[in-house]
C-alpha cells in the first residue's frame, strides 16, 4: 500500500532564504506525526506546501498515492487532506455552527458561496453540532465566531478541519497560546481524532505537549531533516539537541 503522504525531496526559497531543501519524509496511514524544529526551520511552509498553498521549487508531494504537487487545495481536501492554521482563520461574523458547516461544503465544491447553498442544511447542522460537540464547544453553536476567546476558537479550527471527514490533518500550533489546561484538552481531542483513524501531522513548539502524543518526531531545523525516528532516540540525539540549545529539547533530553 503507498503511504498516505509521501514527500520527496521539497525545496523552497523565499528570496535570500532557503526555506526548505531536500526534503523527505513518508507517513503511512494511521501515523501521528510530530514536526518541530526552531522558529523559521520551515514547519509551516511544509504544512503550506503540503496543503497546496504554496507550490515548491522543486519536489513532489503524493498523498495516498497520486501526484498532487500540482493540484488545488480543493482537490486536496477532497482527497482527504486538510490543516488547520496557527493564526486562527474562522469567518468571525458568522456563527460557530455556520463555520463548520460551511466548512463541511468543502468536501463538494471549494466555492463557498454554492457550498453554502448546495447543504442539505438540516443534516449538515446536526452533523456540525455532533463535531463541536466533539471538541468541546457544545453550547456555542449560535455564537458570533469572532467573539470566542482563543482557546475556543483554536477548537474551532479543529472542528473545521473535522468537519470534511479527512484521512490526513495537519495540525499546525494547535495548542500555541492556550492555557495548561486548554493545551491538555486541545491535546486530547487531537488524540481522540487519531484514535478515531485519521493520520496526524502535529506542528508543536510545546516539546513535552509533542513527545507525549506522538509516536514519531520529525525535526526541521534550516529547512532540513535533522532527525526522524521514535521520540526519545530523537531528541537524545547531539544534532537535534544543538538545534535546541536555549530552547525545550536540551531541557527536555536532560531531565
Ligand atoms: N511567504 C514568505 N516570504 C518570505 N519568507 C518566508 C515566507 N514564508 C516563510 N518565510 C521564511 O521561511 C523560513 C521558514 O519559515 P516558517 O516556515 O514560517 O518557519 P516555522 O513555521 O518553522 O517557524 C523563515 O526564514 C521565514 O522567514
Ligand atoms: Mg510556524
Amino acid at each position: 500500500m503507498s503511504p498516505a503522504l509521501d514527500l520527496d525531496d521539497i525545496a523552497i526559497r523565499f528570496g535570500g532564504v532557503q526555506a526548505l531543501d531536500g526534503v523527505k519524509i513518508s507517513i503511512e496511514a494511521g501515523e501521528f506525526v510530530g514536526l518541530i524544529g526552531p522558529n523559521g526551520a520551515g514547519k509551516t511552509t511544509l504544512i503550506r506546501i503540503i496543503a497546496g498553498a504554496v507550490n515548491p521549487d522543486r519536489g513532489r508531494v503524493v498523498l495516498g498515492g497520486r501526484d498532487v504537487t500540482s493540484a488545488s487545495t480543493a482537490f486536496r481536501v477532497r482527497r482527504g487532506l486538510t490543516l488547520t492554521h496557527q493564526i486562527v482563520r474562522p469567518f468571525r461574523e458568522m456563527t460557530v455552527l455556520d463555520n463548520v458547516v460551511l466548512a463541511a461544503g468543502y468536501r463538494r465544491t471549494s466555492n463557498p458561496l454554492r457550498a453554502l447553498l448546495s447543504l442539505d442544511r438540516r443534516g449538515e447542522s446536526e452533523r456540525a453540532a455532533v463535531i463541536l460537540a466533539r471538541v468541546g464547544l457544545g453550547g456555542t453553536e449560535g455564537k458570533l465566531a469572532g467573539s470566542l476567546p482563543l482557546g475556543q476558537m483554536k477548537r474551532l479550527e479543529v472542528a473545521r478541519a473535522l468537519a470534511v471527514d479527512p484521512q490526513v490533518i495537519l495540525f499546525d500550533e494547535p495548542l500555541a497560546g492556550l492555557n495548561q489546561a486548554e493545551a491538555a484538552r486541545q491535546a486530547e481531542t487531537i488524540g481522540e481524532v487519531h484514535s478515531n483513524g485519521v493520520t496526524v501531522v502535529l506542528v508543536e513548539h510545546n516539546l513535552e505537549a509533542v513527545m507525549r502524543v506522538s509516536r514519531r518526531l520529525v525535526v526541521l531545523n534550516d529547512g532540513r531533516v535533522i532527525g526522524d525516528g521514535a521520540p526519545s532516540a530523537v531528541v537524545a540525539d547531539r544534532l537535534v539537541r544543538e538545534a535546541y540549545i536555549g530552547t525545550g529539547a536540551a531541557t527536555y533530553a536532560e531531565r
